[in-house]
């Protein structure tokens, strides 16, 4: 079985809890109403690229325990061949803790276990199978060894990457000129180029300073005011789709998976980035993370 996309990257169970009021040091408050829920940039997108239509493989690693099956199940559910994780024995599955307040403000711990345990090695021993697919699409909340060994083991490859360079963290992995597309934010953007992003200007200015640090590509998320894309032709800017935004979680991630999706499907990087758009658009008008991720039948409509 070939797939045409792999996601490596992190996964983790959102252990949420609503709540009238948070609990001062040392207090209970038993008031909580709970909910579980997937999450992780990494299986965000694996999540989106499938409901984009994608035939998708996710590399990752989970603990052996009951939460890193939830996750597999959970991405099984999509599709998505899970062969390639690889279960820590030393570590736990990663694991965010959200409570939520009366307000909707919210206090997160989030203890990474199993997604800092992805070793280069692992990386290495699936180098014949990252070398198959048509696209890698890899972010930065696992180790940068592990990133960085996938950027080398993809050295003479034809397979495109698209590197999301999310969450920002002091251990950032290298910009390499292996990267096919490098998606980022205004805030990663002006972390990498030392440009502060407002305008379109300051986009295309940042876009191109990025550009020469390597990657083929790069493609500036602007929430509400679209992507801007910089090529080796050239730059262009892609409108966001008007729509009620309630709730942006997880929009990069749709992006990133539903565009590496259209992009695998050769369609050429005008209509891919559209496309993606368009799925992201969909995502910020629902509530959470992987419930919002909408389904090709959607975001087909949502373009008619
Ligand atoms: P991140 O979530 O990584 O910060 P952005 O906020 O830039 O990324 O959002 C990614 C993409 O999602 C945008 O390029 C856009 O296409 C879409 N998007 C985000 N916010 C909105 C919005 N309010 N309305 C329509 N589309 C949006
Ligand atoms: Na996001």
């Amino acid at each position: 079985m070939e797939f045409p996309i792999t996601v490596v990257g992190s996964a983790n169970v959102d252990m949420i809890m609503q709540v009238e009021r948070f609990p001062a040091p040392g207090e209970t408050v038993s008031d909580g109403q709970f909910s579980q829920a997937f999450g992780g940039k990494g299986a965000n997108q694996a999540v989106a690229a499938a409901r984009a239509g994608g035939r998708v493989a996710f590399l990752g690693c989970v603990g052996a325990d009951a939460f890193g099956e939830a996750i597999l199940e959970n991405l099984r559910r999509d599709g998505i061949f899970t062969e390639p994780v690889v279960k820590s024995v030393s570590e736990p599955t990663g694991i965010a803790m959200i409570l939520i307040n009366k307000q909707g403000e919210n206090c997160i711990a989030a203890a990474p276990g199993a997604n800092n345990a992805l070793t280069s090695a692992h990386i290495e021993s699936y180098a014949a199978f990252l070398k198959r697919s048509r696209m890698v699409v890899i972010q930065a909340e696992i180790p940068r060894i592990a990133v960085e060994k996938t950027f080398e083991v993809l050295a003479d490859s034809e397979t495109a990457i698209l590197f999301n360079f999310a969450p920002i963290r002091k251990e950032a992995p290298k910009l390499s000129p292996r990267i096919t597309y490098l998606v980022v934010n205004e805030t990663e953007a002006a972390y990498l180029s030392g440009v502060q992003v407002g305008t379109f200007r300051e986009a295309e200015q940042a876009a191109r300073i990025l550009r020469r640090q390597g990657p083929q590509n790069v493609l500036l998320t602007l929430g509400a005011n679209g992507v801007w894309v910089e090529t080796p032709q050239g730059g262009f800017h892609a409108p966001a789709l008007p729509v009620q935004a309630i709730d942006t979680t997880a929009a990069g991630d749709v992006f990133c998976g539903a565009f590496a999706t259209a992009t695998t499907q050769g369609q050429p990087i005008h209509e891919a980035v559209h496309f993606a758009c368009a799925a992201a658009a969909l995502c910020v008008t629902r509530l959470g993370a992987q419930p919002s991720i909408p389904y090709r039948e959607e975001v087909e409509t949502l373009l008619k």
